[in-house]
């Protein structure tokens, strides 16, 4: 095809072609990926009141079953880990079930399917758990919490006893087993945006004595327990972890960055996962630089768009390409392209979020009615 004749829509594309590495096949871990754009986890609150996930899921996702790979939405390893309403779970066997669907349906379209394991820690809610948040050190959010009454204020989390921690260590590798048995290629480990592991690696959010906290080596011990756990419950070439150095995603805020992340990959090095994937991967500083000469795998970076738009897209990521990285994880452009990959190759036009307010709520408007080039030109 011929790149796309619309592009005046979109100024930047007139100086930018797909930088070719991009969308040509990639290997991760025992897979062959068609391109190496990454579908980044989006939490979209479309799963039922029990964490399943149902039909509309198996659609939204097989839409984008292009993606090199989609790394699907953060699930919770147990029930007091849970977020917010409506997020999905995987540790009963309904969700299971409900997962199996959705990889059935990508799988069917070509695609494949990693699921991000994510546990709150202190972002949670009794209103929307029912149970008492637990985290590194009983430090709230300071901001409020979304319930299904509306915003409440967070309340101070429980600090995780070393009872809570093997516990948790040991959900988190049964979450990974039962997403290898729902039909995922593997699973993220997310230990980014403010939850909780990356709780534990911040001084902020962790005062712990014990052997999970203080120094460094104490810090990052919980993402590494956990990444080992999971490792060997389903083999690490199954195996990724998301991180996000100096990200201030609720309300983190780290002030060792240049020093803790470097000992944490190399940490999570020895364990041999099938990736790393950086939030807000940025060329010019100094911590993705350390990252990529210390991680010797596959390495994801999601770039930090100043917009949405097709030559941002295109020039961010041939940036990180050029600086090393191994495949790009891209989110709004994925929520709302379900034919990104065509309209990348092409040149075309994104098309835009069209209400934020439905990113993270909702039912199908919003969700599997974004239109394809193909159905855009279709007469209404
Ligand atoms: C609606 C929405 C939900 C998100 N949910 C998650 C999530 O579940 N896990 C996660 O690690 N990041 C989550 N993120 C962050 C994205 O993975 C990504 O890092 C961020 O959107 C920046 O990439 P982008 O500019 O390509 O959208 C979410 C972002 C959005 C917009």
């Amino acid at each position: 095809m011929t790149r796309y004749e619309g592009r005046k829509e979109d100024p930047m594309t007139t100086t930018t072609e797909p930088d070719d590495a991009l969308l040509e096949p990639a290997r991760l871990g025992g897979l062959v990926l068609p391109n190496r754009m990454v579908m980044a986890p989006m939490t979209r609150n479309r799963a039922d009141a029990d964490g399943v996930p149902g039909s509309l899921m198996a659609t939204y996702y097989a839409q984008r079953a292009a993606a090199g790979l989609i790394v699907a939405e953060a699930a919770t390893p147990n029930a007091v880990g849970l977020t917010y309403p409506n997020i999905p779970a995987i540790y009963g066997p309904a969700h299971v079930a409900g997962w199996r669907n959705v990889t059935g349906a990508v799988r069917a379209a070509g695609g494949r399917m990693f699921l991000q394991i994510q546990h709150g820690g202190r972002i949670g809610h009794p209103d929307n758990s029912g149970l008492h948040p637990l985290a590194p050190s009983p430090i709230p959010l300071p901001d409020p919490i979304y319930t299904p009454s509306g915003f409440r204020p967070a309340v101070t989390p429980r600090e995780m006893t070393l009872d809570d921690v093997h516990r948790t260590v040991a959900d988190f590798a049964a979450a990974a087993r039962n997403a290898v048995d729902a039909g995922f290629e593997g699973v993220e480990v997310h230990s980014a945006n403010g939850y909780l592991l990356h709780q534990y690696l911040s001084s902020a959010t962790n005062r712990r004595t014990d052997a999970y906290g203080g120094p460094i080596e104490n810090r990052i011990r919980f993402t590494v327990a956990v990444t080992r756990a999971v490792a060997d419950a389903i083999g690490p070439d199954r195996v990724g972890v998301r991180i996000a150095p100096g990200v201030t995603a609720n309300a983190m805020c780290e002030d060792d960055v240049d020093e803790l992340y470097p000992a944490l990959v190399r940490a999570l090095a020895e364990i041999s996962p099938a990736y790393l994937h950086v939030v807000y991967a940025d060329p010019d500083q100094d911590v993705f630089r350390a990252i990529r000469r210390l991680w010797p795998g596959t390495l994801i970076a999601n770039p930090k768009l100043p917009d949405v738009t097709t030559g941002h897209v295109l020039h961010e990521s041939a940036r990180l390409v050029a600086a090393g990285a191994d495949l790009i994880a891209l989110g709004r452009p994925f929520l709302a392209n379900p034919d990104l990959i065509e309209r990348l190759r092409v040149g075309a036009p994104l098309n835009p979020i069209r209400d934020r307010h439905l990113m993270y709520t909702g039912d199908a408007t919003g969700y599997i009615d974004y239109p394809t080039l193909e159905t855009a030109a279709q007469p209404a």
